[in-house]
């Protein structure tokens, strides 16, 4: 589909905005880029805090209508992944990792109105050190291996393969991107806990996208977005 490409100076949140779009009714298929968030979200309530220049932030909303949602975040993943370098790892369900580092994070909406389904996905990817908050390892960022790259040049990289994977995944699923997937997998063969308290060594992900966990008591599927992971 033709995409509408907007670029802000500032706003609170491209997915905020977008999915105010949204529940306007607006379909219109948009790719929506900001200089600056004042108030970037992340998963689960958490905030996206970044500099102008240190990190790309978009967002891209779509109408689109899967017959199975689940994975859809983990592909998005993945595209961004292929899309950047090799040695980018994929942190189930959707963090973008590199050597134990988190190099960016996903956030994928959805608005559904009488039927209709638009899905906002918003991407924020670290393009320059900055320093650790808080407690936290310092996290990762693109020019650490791209030495030159900046957000525009990130953007132009990642962005039509990303609406390719999106609409191919509304076709598909996640099923057919299981095995990228494990390639780039970071938690497989490590033991894990969740954030409510489910602890076992990463078998992998399922074919729609579960986290497939080997615990005491068997194995156990975990889906998209109830639960953060964090390696031992
Ligand atoms: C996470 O790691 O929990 C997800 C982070 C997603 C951040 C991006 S930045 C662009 C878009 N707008 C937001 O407010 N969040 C996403």
């Amino acid at each position: 589909p033709d995409f509408t490409v907007e670029i802000l100076p500032e706003v609170d949140s491209t997915n905020t905005e977008l999915m105010r779009r949204a529940r306007a009714g607006q379909t219109e298929p948009t790719l929506l880029v900001a200089e600056r968030q004042t108030a970037g979200r992340g998963r689960m309530g958490r905030v996206w805090q970044s500099q102008p220049g240190d990190s790309l932030t978009f967002s891209l909303s779509l109408p689109i209508a899967p017959k199975d949602w689940s994975g859809l975040s983990l592909a998005v993943g993945l595209s961004l992944a292929e899309s950047l370098h090799p040695q980018v790892g994929l942190k189930w369900p959707n963090d973008l990792w590199v050597q134990e580092r988190k190099l960016g994070g996903i956030l994928v909406e959805a608005a559904s109105m009488g039927g209709r389904s638009q899905v906002v996905i918003g991407v924020g990817l670290n393009i320059r050190p900055r320093p650790a908050e808080g407690m936290n390892t310092p996290p990762a960022a693109l020019t650490e291996w791209l030495h030159d790259i900046s957000a525009p040049a990130a953007l132009a990289l990642v962005a039509a393969p990303l609406i390719q994977t999106i609409l191919a995944f509304e076709q598909t699923g996640f099923a057919p991107l299981q095995q990228r997937f494990e390639a780039r997998d970071v938690l497989k063969g490590r033991r894990v806990h969740t954030s409510d308290g489910a602890q076992g060594m990463s078998l992998g992900v399922s074919a729609s996208g579960a986290l497939r966990l080997q615990t005491d008591s068997g194995v156990l599927d975990i889906h998209s977005s109830e639960v953060s992971v964090r390696p031992f």
